[in-house]
């Protein structure tokens, strides 16, 4: 078979001379053909394979190029990286690698592409297309990777035990993109994964999150937290969540499984946003529920203030995992501290101060909020499913209506601490504070409108009632 087509860039022409001035063989590998035969849109990576020298290639193509880019060379590696016309192009030389049990180090020696190939992580991920100039466009794939591309099948060249064990990555990455793509794991990868999660441990937290944020950026984030928990793995990386499984019964009362129905939050929520942040939201919404389960004769099942425990949980998994403890895990935890909210709204008639306390508690993220409270309607119960969703319709279009009137969010007082002190000549003291919350109480619930002419009124109002005298 030969793929010209996919090496129209003339890069690829310029890496075929360059190689030839060289006398050696290069292959373009990996992600950029299985993309290509996958139509997958053009991709901005491209890895060769050098039958010698990878770093002698990139400094030799880096001199054809119009550009001259520089090149930048990981000695340790045996690899070079350059840009060119926004195309990251990395080299490396074929090698033949074995692993040592405790780190990813590889041992590495020179190797021939068949070398190579065998110790890549998938056969789809194995196809290479020759860039000499007499083969130029043909397809090597010695374990039929285009089949597995056409059967969707994601199976390692050699024995998985053997490839998931030299990188314990590869299991999430056989996860991953099981899930980006929608295909199937091999019965004996996924049985080599299983018997291998354990290795995941010797894994940067870094790197597994990667994987984990592109499952959750995918289509069907479910189909890889279903394949992480099937195989053990979750366990390794997310125990909050492997928490929420299964459903007690107690005196013939039974709670839902907060399990499988987060993942169905995070499916139907994935279908209304790309933020991988709002889906994190989805993900751990409920994390709280485990540690606060209780059940008592009267009430049933409990989850009291699992949203304040949750969102107290969504820092020390965001710490453990040394994602970024800055703006986007607040955002993640004010979303979780506040998922029950709209929902309370939605059960019953849904009154302006409600509304109007809802816009002034969730700020900007308003709006985030309540798409995380509409995919948290997973019941199936036609009736209430109707209820709810058309109760969060009038929720939205009053959000509006008292946005417009009253500019609750990010509420500013009409009437400042200041001109309360000059009015009463009060030094600072708790009258004030009394005297702001009583306003803004006032302006919440609809009694007046938030001005400061109406506000002023009220501050006198209130001060009188406090006993203090005007200037
Ligand atoms: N690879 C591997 N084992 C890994 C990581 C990568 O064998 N743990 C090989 C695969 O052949 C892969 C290539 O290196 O195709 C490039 O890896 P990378 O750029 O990380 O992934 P892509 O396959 O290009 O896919 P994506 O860009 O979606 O991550």
């Amino acid at each position: 078979m030969n793929h010209k087509e996919a090496l129209s860039h003339n890069i690829f022409k310029i890496i075929s001379k360059s190689a030839a001035e060289l006398k050696l063989d290069c292959y373009v590998i990996g992600g950029f053909v299985r993309d290509f035969l996958l139509q997958r849109g053009d991709a901005k990576d491209i890895d060769i394979v050098a039958i010698g020298s990878g770093i002698a290639l990139a400094k030799k193509v880096a001199k054809n190029l119009p550009n001259k880019p520089n090149v930048q060379v990981f000695k340790t590696y045996g690899t070079a990286m350059l840009r060119y016309d926004d195309i990251e192009v990395e080299f490396v030389g074929a090698r033949k690698e074995s692993y040592n049990e405790d780190s990813r180090n590889p041992i590495v020696e020179n190797g021939t592409l068949k070398d190579d190939q065998n110790r890549r992580d998938f056969s789809i991920n194995a196809l290479a297309l020759d860039l000499s100039e007499a083969n130029f466009g043909n397809l090597l794939d010695p374990f039929n990777g285009v089949t597995d591309l056409k059967n969707k099948i994601i199976r390692t060249p050699l024995n998985p035990d053997i490839t998931y064990s030299d990188d314990p990555l590869r299991m999430m990455r056989a996860i991953r993109f099981a899930t980006q793509l929608d295909f199937i794991i091999e019965k004996d990868s996924l049985d080599a994964i299983t018997r291998n999660n354990d290795r995941i441990k010797i894994i940067t937290n870094e790197r597994i999150v990667v994987e984990l944020n592109k499952i959750l950026g995918s289509k069907t984030p479910s189909i890889g937290f279903l394949l992480l928990e099937k195989t053990g793995l979750l366990k390794h990386i997310l125990p909050e969540l492997t928490a929420l499984k299964g459903i007690d019964e107690i005196e013939g009362q039974k709670h839902k499984d907060n399990f499988y129905h987060t993942l169905e939050v995070v499916d139907n929520i994935s279908k209304h946003t790309d933020d991988v942040w709002l889906r994190w939201a989805a993900l751990l919404h409920d994390i709280g529920k485990a540690p606060t389960k209780k059940f008592s004769k009267k009430v049933g099942w409990t989850f009291h203030a699992h949203e304040f425990e949750g969102s107290k949980m969504v820092y020390h998994l965001f710490k453990r995992l040394k994602m970024p403890l800055n703006e986007k895990m607040k955002f993640v935890q004010k979303l979780v501290f506040m998922s029950s909210r709209p929902i309370v709204l939605a059960q019953d008639i849904v009154t302006d101060s409600a509304v109007r306390r809802l816009v002034f508690d969730a700020g900007d993220y308003v709006d985030d909020l309540m798409t995380l409270c509409e995919a948290d309607i997973t019941t199936k119960n036609p009736k209430k499913f109707n209820k709810y969703h058309n109760n969060f319709k009038i929720v939205r279009e009053k959000i509006i209506e008292v946005e417009a009137k009253d500019h609750v969010r990010n509420f500013q007082p009409p009437v400042s601490g200041e001109e309360i002190m000059n009015t009463f000549n009060l030094k600072p003291s708790k009258e004030i504070g009394i005297i702001k919350e009583a306003i803004k109480e006032a302006i919440l619930e609809g009694e007046i409108p938030n001005e400061h002419e109406a506000a002023f009124q009220l501050m006198i109002e209130k001060g009188k009632a406090l006993g203090l005298k005007m200037e």
